[in-house]
């Protein structure tokens, strides 16, 4: 099997920290596994190149691959320009346009990182929690929107808005995922105020009717909010809307202290998918050789595992990061006392000396 896989690096720290990511999948190459890479634009380079943050060429490199690869975009740069433009609205566009609904982010705390976390140590340690969050709907893309004038006063509007179709197939997935794992799901709504969440919890329920053995139960947002930070083990799997699962996941990634070292996979009912790191470009140390290429890596990782059922070549990855960790070696983000820092490039050395 041809595994195509689309590159698109995007902006700020992307290009450098997909270079890693791209070194690690030629050397799987190398060993037989039969990947064909092709790069696209998206992102400000993408508007830079082309005007336009997702252009027609993306979107076709983008339909014919098998998945993807995805950096990061936005920067500084791109803040004044109007909203179709914005290079936010090329990730957007391309999870839309793919129906990449399905949206696994994972929170794991590293032992060897434990540290790094600003809650206690026994209030993180082991942590492993993901969440599924919604990725099509939502406020995120309901209509209508905009900003108008209503009796000469200027208002802004949003329609947060989901169909029992979108919430059945989005819990079907995260009710799968609870069973490869601790059999406990937490869908979290806010229906003590929203209509549309009040559907979410009923056909999370219905749903729930197609497996007996994963224990469901029903959290609202703000309540998750607090939980998430005062006893998070008690979570195995979330699933959530597009806005509550944006929020939920950045709080999530930073119990664990190390939002450089987590991945993401945005898939379509046929595994299809785009996986990229979950924090952004930090333009602030963009081209500077110290960002952490870990999270990045690690997104090829789930790419193996998820889109091409390559489970063996997944672990290899895994288990030659934690091996890095292990001897000591940190970027910057999540070097503390003791421990030798390396730059990115460097890092990637060390990731496929292990691999
Ligand atoms: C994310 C990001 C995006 C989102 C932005 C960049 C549009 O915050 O992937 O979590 O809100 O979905
Ligand atoms: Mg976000």
């Amino acid at each position: 099997m041809t595994m195509n896989i689309a590159i698109l690096a995007g902006d700020g720290i992307g290009p450098e920290i997909v270079a890693q990511a791209v070194r690690v999948l030629d050397a799987l190459k190398s060993d037989g596994l039969d990947i064909t890479l092709e790069h696209g634009l998206i992102g400000g380079c993408a508007v830079d190149a082309t005007g336009e943050p997702y252009p027609e060429a993306t979107h076709q490199l983008a339909l014919q691959a098998d998945a993807i690869l995805l950096g990061a975009v936005g920067g500084p740069k791109y803040d004044a320009l109007p909203r179709a433009q914005r290079p936010e609205k090329g990730l957007l566009a391309i999870r839309k346009a793919l129906n990449l609904f399905a949206n696994l982010r994972p929170a794991i705390l590293y032992p060897e990182l434990a540290a790094a976390s600003s809650l206690k140590a026994e209030i993180v340690s082991n942590l492993d929690i993901l969440i599924v969050r919604e990725l099509t709907g939502d406020i995120y893309f309901g209509e209508p929107r905009g900003i108008e004038i209503r009796d000469g006063l200027r208002v802004g509007y949003n329609t947060m808005i989901y169909s029992e179709a979108e919430i059945q197939r989005i819990a079907h997935v995260a009710f799968q995922a609870a069973q490869k794992r601790k059999r406990s799901l937490c869908s979290v709504d806010k229906m003590n105020v929203l209509e549309c969440t009040q559907l979410w919890r009923d056909v999370v329920e219905e749903v729930s009717k197609d497996y007996p053995d994963v224990i469901l139960s029903h959290m609202l947002v703000d309540n998750a909010a607090m939980q998430l930070v005062r006893n998070p083990k008690q979570f195995d799997v979330i699933v959530t809307g597009n806005m509550f699962g944006d929020i939920l996941s950045d709080e999530a990634s930073m119990l664990t202290g190390s939002i450089g070292m987590l991945p993401s996979a945005s898939l379509d009912s046929n595994n299809k998918g785009l996986y990229e790191p979950i924090h952004g470009s930090a333009p602030d140390i963009a081209g500077r050789d110290i960002a952490n290429p870990l999270a990045t890596i690690l997104s090829v990782a789930m790419m193996l595992r998820y889109t091409f059922n390559q489970e063996d070549a997944a672990q290899r990855i895994e288990n030659a990061v934690k091996k890095v960790l292990a001897q000591g070696l940190r970027t910057r983000d999540i070097a503390g006392e003791g421990f030798q820092m390396i730059g990115t490039r460097t890092m990637g050395d060390a990731v496929l000396s292990h691999l």
